[in-house]
C-alpha cells in the first residue's frame, strides 16, 4: 500500500491504472480511523479493482471554536489498520496542497434544502465545507463508486443530492453504522470522553431505539416524543443540541403519512458533540 501526499503523485498513479482499465472506489476520511472506516475500506474492495482512502482534516466544515485543532490526526496507526482491509493508496494532503489559495478566496459548493436544519443549523457552513472538500476529491480522484458512513445520515443525504444535481458520475454508497457491544456508535470524536462520559455515552443509542419502537407501533405525535426524547437525553447527564423525527428522504419533520422515518440526534457530553440515528419504516 503506497501512501502519496502530492496531488501531482495521486493523479499520475491513477492515470496508469485507469489505463489498464481497473475501476476506482474511493472512501473520503478525517483519519483517526476506527472499525466503522475499515469497515467501508472492506465493502470498497469488493466493488471496485483500487481502493483510495484520502485522509484530509477538512478546516472548511469546521466552525469557529470547534474541535479542528485538537481532531486526532494519526496517520502511522491509519495506515497499519488500512494496509490488512485491502487498500490500495492513501492520499494524505496537506491543507497547503488541497487550499493553495487559502480558504477565504475558495470557490464553494453549496447544497440547498438538505444542507439545512439538524446539523446545518447548529453547525453553520459545515455542509458547505463538506460538499466542497467532497467535490474537490471526487474531481482529483475521479473515483467509479465512493462510500460513507450512514452515521453521518445528513452528510450522506448532502453528498446524494450533490452528486445528482451535479450530474457527477459516481456511485454513492452509505453503509451502516458500526457500534460498540454497548450500542455507541464508532466515532472519532469517542475518544475525547472521559472515563464517566464514555459509561453515559450508550444512552444516545438507547433513547434512539427506544423512540423508534414507538414510531414503529404507530405513535405519530412527533413532537412530544422528540421532547420526551430531549428529557430522557437530560436526565442522563447529557446536554441535547437535538433530536429530530424526519421524513428519510427529504429529512423534513415527519408526517402521519410517512413511511420511512429516521431519528436525528445530536448531543454534548462534556464538550464532546456525540451524532447518531436510527431509521424506521412503518
Ligand atoms: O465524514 C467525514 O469524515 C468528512 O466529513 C468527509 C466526508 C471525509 C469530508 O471531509
Amino acid at each position: 500500500m503506497r501512501t502519496v501526499h502530492s496531488l501531482k503523485e495521486l493523479r499520475s498513479i491513477l492515470r496508469a491504472y485507469r489505463q489498464q482499465g481497473k475501476t476506482i472506489a474511493l472512501v473520503p476520511t478525517m483519519g483517526n480511523l476506527h472499525e466503522g472506516h475499515i469497515s467501508l475500506v472492506r465493502k470498497a474492495t469488493e466493488s471496485a479493482d483500487i481502493v483510495v482512502t484520502s485522509i484530509f482534516v477538512n478546516p472548511m466544515q469546521f466552525g469557529a471554536g470547534e474541535d479542528l485543532d485538537t481532531y486526532p490526526r494519526t496517520l502511522a496507526e491509519d495506515q497499519d489498520l488500512l494496509a490488512p482491509a485491502g487498500n490500495t493508496l492513501v492520499f494524505a494532503p496537506s491543507v497547503s496542497e488541497i487550499y493553495p489559495e487559502g480558504l477565504a478566496n475558495q470557490t464553494k459548493v453549496v447544497v440547498p434544502e438538505v444542507s439545512d436544519g439538524h446539523c446545518g443549523a447548529s453547525r453553520p457552513g459545515h455542509f458547505e465545507g463538506v460538499a466542497t472538500v467532497v467535490t474537490m476529491l471526487f474531481n482529483m480522484v475521479q473515483p467509479d463508486i465512493a462510500f460513507f458512513g450512514e452515521k453521518d445520515f445528513q452528510q450522506l443525504a448532502v453528498i446524494r443530492k450533490m452528486t445528482r444535481d451535479l450530474m457527477m458520475p459516481i456511485e454513492i454508497v452509505g453503509a451502516p453504522t458500526v457500534r460498540e457491544e454497548d450500542g455507541l456508535a464508532k466515532s472519532s470524536r469517542n475518544g475525547y470522553l472521559s472515563g464517566e462520559e464514555r459509561r453515559i455515552a450508550p444512552v444516545v443509542h438507547q433513547v434512539l431505539t427506544s423512540v423508534a419502537t414507538q414510531v414503529e407501533k404507530g405513535r405519530s405525535d412527533f413532537l412530544s416524543l422528540e421532547q420526551e426524547a430531549k428529557e430522557a437525553l437530560t436526565s442522563a447527564g447529557l446536554r441535547p443540541d437535538y433530536f429530530n423525527i424526519v421524513n428519510s428522504l427529504t429529512l423534513k419533520p415527519a408526517a402521519e403519512t410517512d413511511k420511512e422515518f429516521t431519528l436525528l440526534v445530536a448531543a454534548f457530553l462534556g464538550t464532546t458533540r456525540l451524532i447518531d440515528n436510527v431509521s424506521v419504516t412503518r
